[in-house]
């Protein structure tokens, strides 16, 4: 443990920066035809989609409501709309096989906000958060981002309001749900 540890702002960019990865890659992969390719299109998309959904509900479980009490309240409303509106693309896609006319519809469409919601994220949100809390806070609010990831839902569950209680509520069920889900079917590889 020499390794200074990372604090929430750093743990979330470089999620973002591994999803942004999927996409360029992705993007490479745009009107691919052989099986292998499509197969990759799909994994590859399975896996954005655990990330991002992860990372999203860690975000309005343990950040957004600070944001709320300590930077902006219409930051955080802000961002959550955003959460909501991929979720639904999300699951559109979720549905789609790779070779489907729609996915490369609906994946465009997910890049595209997700891009945005980065940008916001970073250019404002974070750039506020560090401004007004403490980096010692921003470090013990890292780690429990990082636990949190790690029993998050993996699959979109546009139901569930994007807040941090009904998150909660809903999450056990939710993740445990997903994750024997995922087992069952052998979707992600990493957990
Ligand atoms: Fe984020
Ligand atoms: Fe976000």
């Amino acid at each position: 443990m020499a390794e200074q540890r990372r604090d929430v702002i750093e743990i979330l960019e470089h999620d973002h920066r591994e999803v942004e990865e999927m996409f360029t890659e992705l993007e490479s992969l745009r009107g691919a035809s052989t099986e292998e390719q499509q197969a990759r299109r799909k994994e590859l998309t399975e896996q954005v989609t655990i990330e991002l959904v992860r990372h999203s509900v860690a975000e309005e479980v343990l950040v957004y409501p600070r944001v709320e009490k300590q930077v902006s309240s219409e930051e955080a409303e802000h961002a959550r709309e955003e959460h909501a509106e991929a979720e639904e693309t999300l699951q559109r896609l979720e549905k789609l096989d790779a070779d489907d006319s729609l996915f490369d519809e609906e994946l465009a469409t997910l890049m595209e906000e997700i891009r945005h919601h980065i940008e916001d994220e970073e250019g404002q949100m974070f750039a506020h958060m560090r401004q007004v809390i403490d980096e010692d806070e921003l470090r013990k609010l890292g780690e429990r981002v990082e636990a949190f990831k790690k029993v998050a839902p993996t699959r979109p569950h546009p139901n569930v309001p994007n807040e941090a209680l009904p998150r909660t509520a809903a999450g056990p069920a939710a993740s445990l749900f997903d994750r024997m889900r995922d087992l069952a079917s052998g979707r992600g590889t990493d957990n």
